[in-house]
Parts: structure tokens; C-alpha cells; sequence
């Protein structure tokens, strides 16, 4: 008789358990083997432990639930509960400050852009994203992008005429244009492809992108261009996040904080270990621009900011200039 009691007390406890447990899909459109793709994974794996199993993470990588604006779309209507798309997806979703991100050498470094990210201004960009439905929680790194293509990169003019995949953005649109590109803005899961079939002749990424899409088997040049910053805000639908209970909402918080820490302590390791492989595999040649290689296109490419200026918010430009150091009237 006690053991009976015993075991269905167990059963329910078990059942309540299971009942209560909160998935949370988190999708995004990179390799596993990536900054984001190990960030997320780790995620996971610290919610299911500070909750004790009441929260399953299940992250989608690869584009294996939705890609590009599909995925806002998703976690605005609650088909996903939690995405990490780069900056550059919020300037297409109307909150244009975030396009400040895409600009061309607005950053020299990692400090640089912390000094954004991290501060008051990084967390007021995220305020912004509340109206849409969307709570931000926090800004993991990439890296800094690399140019390819299937002829040496080296000088402005070695872009004219060539077709450039880019995400949706029109500071993109733009730093292409102003080297005589022309851009081409197509999802992520179908650069390797548009690449290899000649579709587009190069495309710009961190090297970690670039690796494991195995964009190297399709691309025989490579500069070591830094011209531009590729990162993500981790999001959630506030609806959602507003509506879990406060321990467990805590608790995801520390999970995210740690994951953060993590994401921004490997981003540069993941893309250096990236690089060697892309050198290794043979190829793709790989060229570090001279200094003045460097400026020529950062000169060229400087009318840009001042152009999209309007269009991003003044207050907002000179907020990023004043923690990067950068002004673009000055080259
Ligand atoms: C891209 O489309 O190039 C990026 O958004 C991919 C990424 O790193 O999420």
C-alpha cells in the first residue's frame, strides 16, 4: 500500500515535471563549428543546468528551421522563442541605429566596438527592438569580415564591375557601390552555391563563416581586409520572456551572461583556427594588405558613413564615433 503511494507520488512529480518543463527553440542560420553555433550550444546547456531541467534550449543551426528575415518573422510571431541574427537584420526590420554596425572601418578592434556593445549605448540600440515585440539580451561577436573573390583583391579598383553577395542592408549596399561593385543581397544558406555556380564573383565574412561554409572551395582569393564588423544580438520574444516566471527568467539570465562571456572570449580564436584551416586547405590565397592597401580602401569607402548618415541618426553615429575614435571627414 506505501509503496503504491509512494510510486504514484513519484509518477506525478514526474509528470509535473515534464509538463512544466519550458522549450525554448533557438534557431540560426550558421555552422555549428562557428562563434554562434558553440555560444548557443553553451547556452543550452548552462539554462538546463541553473534551472534544473525546467528549461530545454534546443538550437537549431544551419538554417535547419528558418533563415534570414524568415527567422525574425518566426520569433516576432512566437514560432521560435529565440534567435541570433547579425546586427545588420535590424536595419531591413525599420530600427535603421543599428546599421551603424555595417558601416565600413568603423572599427580597428574587439576594444573598440566593446566599448559600444558594452556600454549604455549597446543597451539602449536593444531598447529600440522592444516596440517590434523583440527583447534583446545580448551582443555576442563574430569578428571583423574579409573580402573574397575568384581574382586578387588589392586595390579599390579591383572590385569594379564584380558581383558582391551581401546581407540585406543598405550600408552594405552602399560600401560595395562605392568601390564600383555591384551588390547582391541573397540568405546566407545560398552563398555557397550562388559562388560556386558564378552567380556572384566574391562576398565579404569572417573567416569563420567563410571556413565552414567551405566558401574556400569556391573562392580563390582572399584579403585580409577587416573592413567591416560582423556580430549578433541574441533576442527573444518578449511576450514570451516577459510571460516566464521570474526564477527561472533569472536564472536564464545568468545562463546568457555566462554564455556571453564565453561567446566573446572565443570569437577571435574560432576565426583565427578558421584561417589556418582556409591556408591549409590550399585553396584559397590568402593576402594581408600593406598598410596603405589598407587606407586606399578605407578611403575609399569613407564616403559611405557620410552618406547613410541621415539615414542611420546623427545622435546615434556620433555616439559610436565618439567610443571608436573614427572619423570618416578626416581621411
Ligand atoms: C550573413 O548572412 O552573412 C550572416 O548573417 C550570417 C551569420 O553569421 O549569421
Amino acid at each position: 500500500m506505501k509503496l503504491k503511494f509512494v510510486l504514484a507520488a513519484a509518477l506525478l512529480a514526474v509528470g509535473l515535471s515534464a509538463t512544466a518543463q519550458t522549450i525554448i527553440k533557438f534557431s540560426h542560420v550558421v555552422a555549428a563549428d562557428t562563434p554562434k553555433g558553440k555560444a548557443s550550444v553553451f547556452f543550452a546547456q548552462k539554462a538546463a543546468e541553473l534551472t534544473k531541467g525546467k528549461v530545454k534550449v534546443e538550437v537549431y543551426a544551419n538554417s535547419a528551421l528558418y533563415k534570414d528575415k524568415e527567422e525574425m518573422e518566426a520569433l516576432q510571431i512566437g514560432s521560435v522563442q529565440m534567435l541570433a541574427p547579425s546586427l545588420a537584420k535590424f536595419g531591413p526590420l525599420g530600427v535603421k541605429d543599428f546599421e551603424a554596425f555595417d558601416l565600413p572601418f568603423m572599427f580597428d578592434s574587439y576594444a573598440e566596438l566593446h566599448k559600444v556593445t558594452q556600454g549604455p549605448e549597446g543597451a539602449a540600440l536593444l531598447a529600440k527592438l522592444e516596440p517590434k515585440g523583440i527583447k534583446g539580451l545580448a551582443y555576442w561577436d563574430n569578428g571583423f569580415k574579409s573580402f573574397s573573390a575568384n581574382s586578387p583583391l588589392k586595390a579599390p579598383a579591383d572590385f569594379k564591375g564584380k558581383k558582391f553577395r551581401i546581407q540585406s542592408s543598405k550600408v552594405l549596399e552602399e560600401q560595395i557601390r562605392s568601390v564600383g561593385g555591384i551588390p547582391q543581397v541573397m540568405a546566407f544558406s545560398e552563398v555557397y552555391q550562388a559562388l560556386q555556380t558564378g552567380v556572384v564573383d566574391g562576398t565579404e565574412n569572417p573567416i569563420s563563416n567563410f571556413y565552414t561554409q567551405k566558401m574556400h572551395e569556391v573562392q580563390k582569393h582572399m584579403t585580409l581586409t577587416d573592413h567591416g564588423y560582423l556580430g549578433y544580438a541574441v533576442i527573444t520574444n518578449k511576450k514570451f520572456w516577459d510571460g516566464l516566471p521570474a526564477d527561472v527568467r533569472g536564472q536564464l539570465e545568468q545562463a546568457m551572461k555566462e554564455a556571453t562571456v564565453y561567446a566573446n572570449q572565443i570569437a577571435k580564436e574560432e576565426n583565427d583556427k578558421s584561417l589556418e584551416g582556409v591556408k591549409k586547405s590550399g585553396k584559397t590565397t590568402v593576402y594581408t594588405p600593406t598598410a596603405e592597401e589598407r587606407l586606399a580602401l578605407k578611403k575609399a569607402m569613407a564616403p559611405v558613413h557620410l552618406k547613410m548618415a541621415d539615414r542611420i541618426g546623427k545622435g546615434t553615429l556620433q555616439q559610436f564615433y565618439k567610443a571608436t575614435g573614427f572619423d570618416p571627414a578626416k581621411l
